[in-house]
């Protein structure tokens, strides 16, 4: 077990003080790294006690510490997942080497951009919710919205560790890079196009958790089988905290749908809006929007980035031990989705260059696990949800250049227009939302479009003071 120096400046399991000009380095982007949390994390709250877990270690057991801590004191720090004995590459090209512990020279340009493309969704996230903890629909919401963000910026020291460590000079300048950007700047916006939104308000919040966050899992989880050990190490870990933004959007999402049905009961109605909840139907759209959006990052159907990663051996797919085939996919076909002749079809492709759609369709089965769910409160109404198509309002890939219903059908811009309204959030339901956020701050109230959660944080009672006021 890799020894944590918890009390470190920078608390770490990576010896830091065995390599001085590496802590050094780590030192001096610490206070520009808090520096940007101030003026970039959340708007309010900044001096005030959250209850928020920290990491101490990286063990299966008791790998976090729960207690009131300010967020810019928050302990951010460097772990990586104990090292695997004698681990090897487990798919691609170098199949059965021992693992990297060094970055291969003939692979780093290759590395380092995953690494910052990874690494900057981190701080952007941050930046795109910042505001929301003025219209918190609870304290022990705003608890989580904070938790999510002090692990995000977590994520970021992860990766700056890496780019520190592995790749000299650029990579000091790309740590740099990743506190200058900023989501939704024009001039220096975010490096992927969903990270430049801003998160509006706290449905937006709790779908995003649910669908976009879980596009980060699935990038941490195929990045964990990379050859390149430290960078498994620490997406690893990363997705440990992960798990809390799944957790956060799948109640966050089944708390409103909870809702939603009890003021229909109540109501004998469908139209809840005027008794201050938000509709099956505005929330399908919602979810709509965010699912396909999601879709996105996860590139086009067919890639020879995808195919070159994959047969280096740096990014592997979901959970690739598992799979029963030769994990190197030489001669390997499958079938992606396109449009051909008008219509929704199929294409045949090399499998290795369709990872990306390997990837999304794993992606998409895990999202369908919480609709499910969903789904079993909305049956109490007679309601359901359903992921719309994944050629719906895409903006990367085969579909791009196409209008697709939710129901997989291929539309004229004319029958589009004609459907939008009923597919996708229309103004006057984003501001009926917006007009539904207030900061509640009385200890166990909820907002009244959401129900309550059904326990509370580390055992502690849902009107526990989550940040003291
Ligand atoms: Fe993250
Ligand atoms: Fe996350």
């Amino acid at each position: 077990m890799t020894v944590v120096d918890i009390d470190a400046k920078i608390p770490n399991n990576v010896d830091l003080a065995g390599d001085r000009r590496l802590q050094r380095a780590l030192e001096s982007w610490q206070p520009r790294f808090v520096e940007w949390w101030k003026e970039l994390g959340p708007v309010r709250y900044q001096d005030n006690d959250v209850f928020l877990r920290t990491a101490v270690s990286v063990g299966q057991e008791g790998w976090a510490n729960f207690g009131h801590v300010k967020m810019p004191d928050y302990r951010w720090g460097i772990f990586l997942a104990d090292a695997e004995p004698d681990r090897r590459v487990s798919f691609g090209d170098h199949i059965g080497e021992p693992v990297w512990q060094e970055v291969p020279g003939e692979l780093r340009a290759e590395l380092r951009r995953l690494v910052v493309v990874q690494g900057d969704t981190e701080p952007a996230s941050v930046e795109q919710q910042r505001a929301l903890c003025l219209t918190a629909p609870s304290l022990y919401d705003l608890r989580n919205l904070f938790q999510v963000n002090v692990e995000e910026g977590r994520h970021l020291w992860a990766m700056v560790y890496l780019l520190h460590r592995y790749f000299g000079r650029d990579g000091r300048d790309e740590a740099d890079e990743l506190l200058l950007r900023r989501s939704g700047d024009a001039d220096k916006p975010r490096i992927l196009g969903a990270f430049n939104e801003p998160t509006p308000d706290w449905l937006s919040f709790f779908f995003f958790t649910y669908f976009t966050d879980r596009d980060g899992k699935f990038q941490l989880a195929s990045l964990r089988e990379s050859g390149f050990d430290p960078l498994s190490r620490t997406c690893d870990f990363m997705l440990k905290e992960e798990a809390h933004h799944m957790f956060v959007g799948a109640t966050g999402v089944g708390r409103v749908v909870q809702r939603t049905v009890d003021l229909m009961k109540e109501h004998d109605t469908d139209d809840i809006a005027p008794y201050g909840g938000v509709n099956v139907d505005t929330l399908q759209r919602y979810l709509n929007f965010h699912y396909s959006v999601s879709l996105d990052l996860f590139g086009a159907e067919t890639s020879t980035n995808a195919a070159n990663y994959f047969a280096a051996g740096l990014k592997g797919r979901f959970q690739e031990e598992k799979r029963d085939d030769d994990h190197r996919l030489l001669d390997a076909r499958r079938s992606v989705p396109t449009v051909t002749d008008g219509e929704v079809g199929v294409r045949d492709a090399a499998a290795l260059a369709a990872l990306n759609e390997t990837l999304r369709e794993d992606y998409t089965a895990d999202c369908r696990k919480g609709v499910d769910r969903w789904n079993r409160t909305l049956a109490d109404v007679g309601r359901e949800f359903r992921l719309p198509h994944t050629g719906f309002n895409r903006n990367v890939g085969d579909f791009r250049s196409y209008n697709v219903s939710p129901d997989g059908h291929v539309l004229s811009d004319a029958d589009w227009a004609v459907g939008v309204p009923h597919w996708l959030p229309t103004d006057a339901e984003r501001t009926h939302v917006v007009s539904l956020m207030s900061g509640i701050t009385e200890p166990g109230k909820m907002a009244g479009w959401v129900a309550a959660p059904s326990t509370g944080i580390n055992q502690r009672p849902i009107d526990f003071d989550y940040v003291k006021l």
